[in-house]
């Protein structure tokens, strides 16, 4: 049996993920639309902090009639050394998909690869795929179709980043992505995309005429003893309204939260008329709703 995992945007076809927006979008306007089998059970592995991630996983099964389990790994085998194809094993038997939120990303694949039952990443040192579904669906409410849009990522080349450029892939938009030198998404997944993606230092040759600009913390989750380093490496790399302005003046700013005003980004701009954080934000929730309804009907 081969089953359906959601590690990255790549584990989809693009028609795929563009049906799970475009769902979301009706789920959204008609929430009773939204249909499970009866009973489903997802369980919820997360070794990282998590606000919306969670709580739009636990919402959205409840929504929809089924169920779900937090499992933190200080309470379960997992934090204590339990092997994760163990794990897998286990957790295929008794629950029918699980939103792993975690650090390596070989660490979900391995889960990944013993499961019997979906594996959804929910957010890794490399990835963050469930977070582009939201933003996807965002920018399609508020501007229409993102294909063949374009689109500026400012900042850390990180899991945020590496999922953007998955999704210009996918969703057929133009990324450039903006980053001190030193702090480049991975190379490989650049030459990979490379007629969709490009690489600059420059901030505001990155926003230039795009449609959408996109930042996020400078220091991840696990990269906390270098908040101070990083803070110096990215002080050129503030989004703030002065930035903003030279983007198409239709642009939206998007990020995926926590925010830190000040930082990454002005509290003026976070705050203000181009922001769509907060529809992101609630957007996981219709996102993942419409991931469940398609990974379960699989
Ligand atoms: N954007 C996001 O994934 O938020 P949480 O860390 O709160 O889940
Ligand atoms: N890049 C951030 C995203 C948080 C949702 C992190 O990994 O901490």
């Amino acid at each position: 049996m081969v089953v359906q995992h959601f590690l990255t945007l790549d584990d989809l076809p693009p028609a795929e993920l563009l049906a799970i927006v475009r769902r979301a979008v009706e789920l959204k306007r008609q929430p009773e639309l939204a249909q499970i089998q009866a009973r489903k059970t997802l369980g919820l592995i997360f070794e990282k902090s998590s606000t919306r991630t969670r709580v739009a996983f636990e919402v959205a099964m409840t929504q929809m009639g089924g169920s779900s389990l937090f499992l933190s790994p200080a309470d379960s085998q997992l934090g204590r050394g339990e092997p994760i194809e163990d794990s897998a094993r286990v957790l295929s038997r008794m629950v029918d998909c699980v939103a792993i939120r975690t650090y390596e990303h070989s660490k979900l694949q391995c889960f990944a690869e013993n499961s019997q039952i979906p594996v959804i990443n929910a957010l890794s040192d490399d990835f963050h795929p469930c977070q582009l579904l939201a933003d996807v669906q965002t920018f399609i409410e508020h501007r229409g179709d993102i294909g063949g849009k374009r689109v500026a990522w400012v900042g850390d080349g990180n899991n945020m980043c590496q999922s953007y450029i998955n999704a210009a892939a996918a969703f057929d938009f133009e990324l450039t992505i903006a980053t001190p030198a030193g702090f480049e998404p991975s190379a490989e997944l650049v030459k990979k995309h490379r007629s969709r993606v490009s690489l600059t230092v420059d901030p505001a040759a990155a926003v230039k005429n795009v449609d959408l600009v996109v930042t996020d913390v400078w220091a991840s989750m696990g990269q906390e003893a270098e908040q101070s380093e990083r803070e110096s490496a990215f002080a050129a790399f503030q989004v703030d309204a002065e930035l903003m302005s030279l983007a198409n003046p239709e642009a939206l700013f998007m990020h995926c939260l926590p925010a830190h005003r000040g930082e990454e980004v002005s509290a003026e701009l976070l705050d203000g008329d181009d922001s769509v954080v907060w529809d992101e934000a609630e957007n996981r929730m219709h996102s993942q709703k419409a991931l469940l309804e398609y990974l379960f009907a699989q």
